[in-house]
């Protein structure tokens, strides 16, 4: 069974058709990028999967279980995780304030559980494995708005894991990194465990064929080819609307 399907999605807003009829299926473990154009329907495509937008039609699953109509916060407690392709951190707040907020979140705790000490020194505990995890644990004082750009994107990364997810939604990890953030990006990504299933929208095409199991082209909100980075590379149609666009 796969563990993430979409069936059949569209998404209209008003007369913009931003997904036209898209059906993937993403095994467990599988790594899978989405690529194509800006404006092809990527970040539309995570957001409805993610639920914090509605699809016009279409249907998502995760694990068989239809989840279509549920909230993003239910689909994170079924183990939905996702980054935005914008910062979506608090900038005042310090990269372990940052953390602890996302594990606490995640153990449905509010203020309260800091009067209990076992728990709250658990959460601390979880929050700097994870800050240690994606290398940030000598950052962990620091506001984020102090952080380098690379830094952040991190964080974000880390966020999301912070729920302990089994399907991890990443929308252009790399997008505005420097060369060398970007090779720190796709060691840590890369690094992950293969247990977790992952979609990874990605314009970098180095990026996306060195993590990639499989490879889905969107092209004005239609799967336009969809195979191995071999055969993706090779299809004629995709050299045509993408790989050679940017190239020229
Ligand atoms: N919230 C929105 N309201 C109106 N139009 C949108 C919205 N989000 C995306 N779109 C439009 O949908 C299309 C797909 O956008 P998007 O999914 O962001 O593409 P990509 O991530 O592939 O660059 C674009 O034409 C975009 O302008
Ligand atoms: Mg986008």
């Amino acid at each position: 069974m796969s563990r993430l399907k979409a069936d059949g999605l569209r998404k209209h807003f008003g007369g913009i058709a931003a997904l036209v009829n898209v059906t993937l299926e993403v095994e467990p473990g599988e790594r899978r990028a989405i690529i194509g154009p800006n404006g092809a329907g990527k970040s539309t495509l995570l957001n409805v999967l993610a639920g914090d937008l509605p699809p016009t039609a279409g249907r998502v699953c995760l694990d068989g279980r239809e989840i279509t109509r549920l909230p993003a916060h239910d689909r994170a407690n079924l183990g939905l995780g996702r980054t935005f392709q914008r910062n979506n951190l608090f900038a005042g707040l310090s990269v372990f304030a940052n953390t602890r907020l996302a594990v606490q979140h995640r153990q449905g705790l509010g203020r309260e559980m800091l009067r209990d000490v076992r728990r709250f020194h658990a959460v601390t505990r979880e929050t700097e494995a994870i800050l240690e995890q994606v290398g940030l644990a000598e950052q962990r004082d620091r506001a984020v708005s102090t952080l380098a750009y690379g830094q952040q994107r991190a964080l974000e990364v880390a966020l999301a894991l912070a729920s302990k997810p089994k399907v991890l939604l990443l929308d252009e990890p790399t997008a505005g990194m420097s060369p060398a953030e970007t090779a720190e990006m796709v060691k840590f990504i890369g690094a992950l465990p293969r247990w977790l299933t992952m979609l990874i929208v990605e314009h970098d095409m180095d990026v996306v064929f060195t993590l990639a199991d499989r490879i889905t082209v969107l092209h004005f909100g239609e799967v336009l080819a969809e195979g191995a980075p071999e055969e993706v590379r090779a299809n004629t149609r995709v050299q045509e609307v993408y790989l050679g666009a940017s190239r020229a």
